[in-house]
This record gives C-alpha cells, structure tokens and sequence, in this order.
C-alpha cells in the first residue's frame, strides 16, 4: 500500500490539517488568498484577450520555469483568444539568494518565435534583472511584439527599470511562497500566497 507522507511543512504540527499555511510564517493568514488569486487571474485573462484579440497567429506565452507554471496554467485558461505554450528556463547564479544579474539558460523556447506576438508569464518581478535579460534574449529572434504578464510586482527592490504590461498584485517588501513560488523548492503546491517574513 502506498504510504501517504504529510507536507513537510506540516508534519511537525500535527494540529494543523493537510492544505493550511506552513508554520513557518506564523501560521497566518494568506497574504493573497486563493478566491483573490483566482478572481484577478481572470481579470488579467480578460484584458490579455481584450489587447490581443485579431491577432493573425495565436499569442505565444513564454512562460518562466518554475515559478510561473501555476499562473501560466491558469491565465492560459482564461484566455479568450487562441494561444500557443513555450518555456523558458532561466536561473540566477551566484553567492546570495538575491539575483546576481548573472543568468544562465537551461532551457530556450522551442519553436521559431520571429514576426510573433510573445507574452512573457513571471511570477515575481524582484530586482528586475532576469527579466531583463530574458527579455533581450528574446528580442534577439526578432519578434512582432514582447509583453510581460507578471503575478507579482514587488517594487522595493528593483535595481533595474522593467516595463509590466499586466501585473496581478504588487507586494510589500516581504519573501513570499506559494501558488508556484518557492523557498528552497518548497511550498509551490500551496493554492495561496504567502508571506515568510
Ligand atoms: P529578480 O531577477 O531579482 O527580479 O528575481 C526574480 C526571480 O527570483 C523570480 O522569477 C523568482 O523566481 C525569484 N523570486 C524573487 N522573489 C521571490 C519570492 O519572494 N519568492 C519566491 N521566488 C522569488
Ligand atoms: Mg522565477
């Protein structure tokens, strides 16, 4: 028989029930429940298809691994007009967790992406550097037109100026986890956002 095994967020507390915050950050409430995450969401799906409709090729989301599949999945969902799935994968490296500017590709879109309308799907805009950068990497393949959808915008730590064309929330200086972001590859699965601090 296969062994269910508790989050690990929540084996240590067994008075907490499956799917409630992680202790870590008090055991609070969501910063961002998961009702509001879903209504704004929706909003954003609207808009996109409202500033895209007749189009003559689907929009293409480029989508930023990993921390964007959930909102990807569920903004692709909400759209009203035809679009097509590509994936970015991108990492930081360097001594901190903040981003060092340094970026690395793990992964590059797979289809030919010149004369196409690309929406990027990120999850968090911090400093703004990975974003930049993914964004000149893209406009090296010449297409049509690049548009940024971020989930969240947390201004206080911008180093570097970033255009959002749609942003879902912007965030007070906190590290935040769930609904696709992480700590230390934890805590995406939780269907609202959270803060850590
Ligand atoms: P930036 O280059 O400093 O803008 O970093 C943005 C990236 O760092 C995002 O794509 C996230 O993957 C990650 N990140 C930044 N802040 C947070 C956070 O509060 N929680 C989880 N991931 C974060
Ligand atoms: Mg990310």
């Amino acid at each position: 028989m296969t062994e269910v095994l508790a989050h690990p967020a929540i084996a240590t507390t067994p008075v907490l029930a499956p799917r409630e915050p992680p202790p870590i950050q008090g055991a609070g409430a969501p910063m961002i429940s998961a009702r509001k995450i879903a209504r704004r969401v929706h909003k954003l799906g609207q808009e996109i298809s409202e500033q895209y409709a007749g189009l003559d090729q689907p929009l293409v989301l480029v989508v930023i691994l990993k921390g964007a599949a959930v909102f990807a999945a569920d903004l692709l969902r909400s759209l009203s007009i035809p679009a097509e799935l590509e994936f970015v994968r991108a990492s930081s490296y360097g001594s901190s967790t903040s981003s060092t500017g340094k970026v690395k590709f793990a992964h590059m879109v797979d289809g030919p992406l010149t004369g196409r309308h690309l929406l990027l799907v990120e999850d968090i805009v911090d400093s703004g550097r990975t974003i930049n950068v993914i964004v000149r990497k893209l406009r090296s393949h010449r297409p049509a037109s690049v548009k940024l959808a971020a989930l969240l915008d947390r201004p206080a730590r911008r180093e570097e100026p970033v255009d959002i064309h749609f942003t879902g929330f912007v965030i007070p200086d906190r590290f935040v986890i769930g609904y696709g972001l992480d700590y230390a590859g934890l805590y995406r699965e939780l269907p609202a956002i959270y803060s850590l601090g």
